[in-house]
């Protein structure tokens, strides 16, 4: 599967099978965390096997079930586009999740955040998390704002890798499927905004990543 391909497969996945996730692919995901994390700054952490996370009301309410995997988003307090970064490095980590066969679903409100048992260190902030495993459905696509809404140049006379770009953009998750972001065109560079709102830059860093692997192209 390529990341293009990960892109239109990816959809929220909330209730999960009891099939533990392979030692293997645990570890191609510590992997690739260790990596990010060294990258940008940040403490992400995969915890498996933990039932309490997802076992809370507001869990069950969201129609989660058997989510006992998870990836903590976990940054220092004071880091600046705290935000924007957990969600640019999460929806990497998504995606390569979902090539390598498994689902997720970003999570900022439905579970347990005092349950969380990610380690996190008193100048850090636990950001979100990310339920991960065997899904018991593949998800279904998305509703879309209109298309003027949330990009703002002429696509009948853009080029190519900005429209894949702004395809993969619309394909994101965002908070309540809010998509509160708007991409133009200026010159040849693509540029992406948040509006105002809970969670918004959050999901910039989402966004951003989905347009950059989508396009082939980084954003200034
Ligand atoms: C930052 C963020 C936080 C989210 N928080 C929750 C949540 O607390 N509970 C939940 O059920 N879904 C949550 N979602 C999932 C969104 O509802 C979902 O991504 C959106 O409706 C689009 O659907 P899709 O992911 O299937 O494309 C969250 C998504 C994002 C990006």
């Amino acid at each position: 599967m390529t990341i293009k391909e990960a892109i239109d497969a990816r959809h929220s996945v909330r209730q999960y099978k009891d099939t533990p996730i392979e030692e293997s692919k645990v570890s191609e995901l510590r992997t690739l965390i260790a990596a990010c994390n060294e990258e940008s700054g940040l403490n992400i952490q995969l915890i498996v096997n933990d039932p309490e996370c997802f076992d809370v009301f507001l869990a069950h309410y969201g129609k989660f079930s058997k989510a006992v995997n998870y990836i903590a988003l976990i940054g220092k307090k004071d880091m600046a586009k705290l935000e924007e970064t957990a969600g640019y490095y999460g929806e990497k980590i998504v995606l390569e999740a979902q090539i390598l066969g498994l689902n997720t679903c970003w999570v900022a409100g439905t579970f347990g955040k005092k349950k969380c048992k990610a380690e996190i260190k008193s100048d850090e902030k636990l950001v979100c998390v990310i339920a991960i495993g065997y899904g018991e459905n593949q998800g279904k696509d998305h509703k879309n704002k209109p298309l003027e809404r949330l990009c703002k140049a002429d696509l009948s006379s853009a080029p190519d890798w900005f429209k894949a770009g702004v395809d993969g953009a619309l394909k994101a998750p965002t908070a309540l499927n809010q998509q509160k972001f708007v991409i133009t065109l200026e010159g040849d560079e693509a540029k992406i905004i948040n509006k105002s709102g809970a969670m918004t830059k959050l999901d910039l860093g989402i966004v951003k990543y989905n347009f950059e692997a989508a396009s082939g192209r980084k954003l200034l």
